[in-house]
């Protein structure tokens, strides 16, 4: 059978972990869709530094050429961050690639720009590694709920900070030396800031909310406060009272008989949870989300949330789908997963 071309746009710590994957598990993915993936190229700042298990002849430092090859059928962008990852995203989609991308700062900034092109496309573009890693939750909210009338979305979405508050809690660790911890481990963004003063959750945040509420919350709703003032003695405060601190992203929908009457409320700060909670019992770089509608009830998801090897199969699993998406000619949700309802505001109360 023909392949379909894949052409992986960054090569950190996710993109390398798909690269090998692609690799290693070549066979199962070319069974699971029916044709191979094969692999023509991966974009890279550096082409010189070395990276194992993966065939240095595929690197390029020429990412836009690769974005815009056209016999190029699936574009995984996996660079973060607004500039150059849309304009190589937009590239992709204008000459039809379909697109995975990891990229929740981008998704939460100017989803709307990258939904329309590729609506004019009739391309693909899946997300489901942008928010909380491995665990499945873009999918349920567009697809597996979207039947139901979701009315909140509460989560622990930060891997890093959520690393960072436990270890001071437990450990009672310092916050400068976890960090670099969780940036050896591969679980910060590149710039850290963007974890611990809450800009990461925050786009999160927004993504989750949109699907959940079909409308278009961007990262400039939500209102934001990072972890960098909470303190030793803030946990150790929380602590005697039985309770632990989490950076909680809090998306709400209020309840009114129309829609015109309902506001959207997103928020991501610290809080203070009881210790029986759910949450808090979520170490590590693990995130959970709960969500609640009107006829399932309640729902947690939960798992890795950060990390190379959890977003890599996030990763995959969104290639898989919208390469077998192409083998049948069809596209995913698209554009319809936001339809926009006519909210009366949405902000943060
Ligand atoms: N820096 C992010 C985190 C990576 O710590 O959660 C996963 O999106």
């Amino acid at each position: 059978a023909t392949p379909l071309r894949v052409a992986l746009l960054g090569c950190g710590v996710v993109g390398s972990e798909v690269a090998r994957l692609l690799t290693q598990q070549a066979v199962d993915l070319q069974a699971r869709v029916g044709r191979p993936l094969e692999l023509v190229g991966i974009a890279v700042r550096r082409g010189n530094r070395p990276r194992p298990g993966i065939d240095p002849a595929l690197f390029t430092t020429d990412a836009e050429a690769l974005a815009a090859r056209p016999d190029v059928d699936l574009v995984i962008e996996v660079i973060g961050g607004i500039e150059p990852a849309r304009s190589l995203i937009l590239t992709a989609l204008g000459h039809g690639a379909s697109v995975v991308t990891a990229n929740k700062a981008l998704l939460a900034e100017d989803g709307a720009t990258l939904f329309a092109a590729a609506a004019r496309a009739e391309a693909d573009l899946y997300f489901e590694a942008a928010v909380a890693g491995a665990i499945p939750i873009i999918r349920p909210l567009r697809e597996s709920l979207v039947g139901d009338e979701i009315t909140s979305v509460i989560g622990i979405v930060n891997g890093t900070t959520n690393f960072i508050l436990d270890k001071m809690d437990t450990d009672g660790a310092g916050f400068g030396d976890t960090l670099t911890e969780a940036q050896e481990l591969g679980y910060a963004e590149a710039d850290p800031t963007a974890d611990v003063e809450g800009f990461d959750a925050a786009a999160k945040a927004a993504i989750l909310a949109s699907l959940a509420f079909h409308s278009r919350v961007t990262a400039a709703d939500v209102y934001r406060e990072g972890i960098t003032e909470v303190s030793s003695s803030d946990i150790a405060s929380a602590k005697a009272i039985g309770c632990v601190v989490k950076l909680l992203a809090i998306c709400q929908l209020s309840d009114a008989a129309d829609d015109a009457d309902r506001t959207v409320s997103v928020r991501v700060h610290p809080a203070m949870i009881p210790r029986s909670h759910p949450l808090a019992g979520v170490g590590g770089a693990y995130n959970a989300v709960f969500v609640e509608s009107r006829s399932a009830g309640r729902l947690m998801f939960y798992g890795p949330g950060a990390g190379g090897s959890p977003t890599a199969s996030a990763v995959l699993g969104d290639l898989v789908t919208v390469a077998r998406n192409r083998v049948r000619g069809a596209v995913g949700p698209g554009e319809s997963s936001y339809a926009a309802r006519a909210i009366a505001s949405i902000g943060h109360v």
